[in-house]
């Protein structure tokens, strides 16, 4: 894979390990987005092992995710203030396990997948701004 030139270098295989497990540990207990996961996620070993598969796949186009996250959010309890938050404590893991240039890099990577996943399940309502109606 080539360089990206502003991040210098490729993300590793353990800086994702890295930001998955900091990340969830954060957002299990976070009061606001916690109970979500709490309730949803049945085996958290199951969970992070395939978070790290698809960001490997996002990131390093390693092909080892095979889901279909918007199939897996339409049936929960989620509402858009919920990916403000899970978007704050992303950034904010990414920046505790990783240089900045590559942090900028994976949280605008998760800035367009959280656009199109509030797409997905609230419709251009989610972007009262887009809609031009005014
Ligand atoms: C950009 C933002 C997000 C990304 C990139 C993301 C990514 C993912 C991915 C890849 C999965 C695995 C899907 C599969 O089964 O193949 C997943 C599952 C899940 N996500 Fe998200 N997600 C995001 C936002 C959220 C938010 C805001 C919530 C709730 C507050 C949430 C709650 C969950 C839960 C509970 C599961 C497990 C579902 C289950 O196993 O039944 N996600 N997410």
């Amino acid at each position: 894979m080539t360089l990206p030139a502003e991040t210098g270098r490729e993300i590793s295989e353990q800086e994702i390990a890295a930001l998955v497990d900091r990340f969830y540990a954060k957002v299990r207990q976070d009061p606001e987005i916690g109970p979500v996961f709490n309730t949803f996620v049945a085996d958290w070993n199951e969970h992070l092992a395939l978070l790290k598969d698809f960001w490997s796949s996002v990131l390093l186009a390693s092909g080892r995710y095979k889901g279909h996250p918007m199939k897996a959010h339409i049936p929960l309890p989620i509402v858009m203030e919920h990916f403000d938050r899970w978007l704050e404590l992303f950034e904010e893991t990414a920046h505790e396990v990783m240089p900045a240039a590559l942090a900028s890099m994976v949280v605008g990577k998760a800035e367009r997948i959280a656009v199109s996943l509030k797409l997905g399940l609230y419709g251009a309502e989610a972007f009262p701004s887009m809609s031009g109606g005014g």
